[in-house]
């Protein structure tokens, strides 16, 4: 059973600079929800108890975040807004805990998620990017629970990704990447186009074996003293398996622009809401 996430967040995020100076990127808004309470979502109803963020010191807007906010929730409940009292304290989040380890210095995701090895101790965990906004009938942790339930071995969500752009993922090579579970052979951090060993990348779910984090304490730095995931998994593959789960569904990439400007207008028309009237906005703009 899978019962621990670990949220990474304490990136500078400076592709949202000035938005992400004083407010952490994670903390922006896709309609009314942070980006991070999305993420804490998908794993709570996974059947996640225990989400451990890493975060830096000057991120407490999360820790308070997913903090009961008693006071006002009194106030909300004896004025009669017991629905917005809902919203302020989800109570999906009741017996969850939540711990907060700091990264002092951004040395890369791999670092980050070194962070919560005395947390995780030896059991096999999750890894959510919240970054990344998946939206299915079946989430995307889901998908990777029902593999890992069946094969017992890590699991790392994949998609398909245009050409053009594979410079920027962890890319797997493997001869059955067709199928649903896909049987990774390597995967390679930041390939060109010419040099990728095929169109289908890591997107931000893992569910990883905690033998994991002796390959993230001997991998080698980066050109940029980072440690990456990536480079771990490619030295577990060559200890255990690893499969890839093809994922279903939609995926927006939400730390970059043009992902959290189309996450947000998707969402929007979802939302019954404000549908009707973002309909006509974007019907007036065009
Ligand atoms: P990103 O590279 O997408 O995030 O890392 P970033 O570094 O914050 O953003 P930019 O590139 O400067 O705009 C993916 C995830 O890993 C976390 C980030 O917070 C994000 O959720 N991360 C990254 C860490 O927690 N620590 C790090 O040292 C690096």
């Amino acid at each position: 059973m899978i019962k621990k996430a670990v949220l990474p967040v304490a990136g500078l995020g400076t592709r949202f600079l000035p938005a992400s100076k004083a407010t952490p990127k994670e903390m922006l808004p896709i309609i009314d929800k942070p980006l991070v309470q999305y993420a804490v979502e998908e794993a709570v109803n996974a059947g996640i108890n225990e989400i451990i963020f890493i975060i830096n010191p000057e991120k407490n807007s999360i820790k308070k975040h997913f903090n009961m906010n008693e006071e006002i929730e009194s106030k909300l409940i004896n004025s009669g807004k017991t629905d917005i009292a809902k919203k302020l304290n989800p109570e999906i989040f009741t017996n969850v805990t939540f711990y907060y380890v700091n990264q002092e210095e951004q040395n890369g995701l791999g670092d980050a998620i070194l962070h919560a090895e005395s947390i995780v101790n030896n059991e096999d965990f999750a890894v959510l990017l919240p970054d990344d906004l998946f939206i299915s009938k079946k989430s995307c942790l889901s998908q990777l629970i029902d593999i890992y339930n069946k094969k017992k071995s890590s699991v790392i969500a994949v998609n398909k990704i245009d050409r053009k752009n594979i410079h920027k993922y962890g890319v797997i090579q493997s001869s059955n990447i067709t199928d649903n579970i896909i049987n990774i052979e390597d995967i390679v951090e930041k390939p060109s186009a010419e040099d990728a060993p095929s169109d289908v990348a890591a997107c931000g779910r893992y569910i990883l074996s905690s033998t994991i984090f002796n390959h993230l304490k001997s991998v080698t730095r980066d050109k940029n003293n980072e440690v990456q995931l990536t480079d771990a998994i490619k030295s577990l593959i060559s200890d255990e398996k690893v499969l890839a789960c093809l994922y279903k569904g939609e995926k927006f990439d939400c730390g970059s622009k043009e992902g959290f400007v189309h996450a947000t207008i998707a969402l929007a028309l979802r939302d019954e809401s404000i549908s009707e009237d973002i309909k006509k906005i974007i019907q007036e703009i065009i």
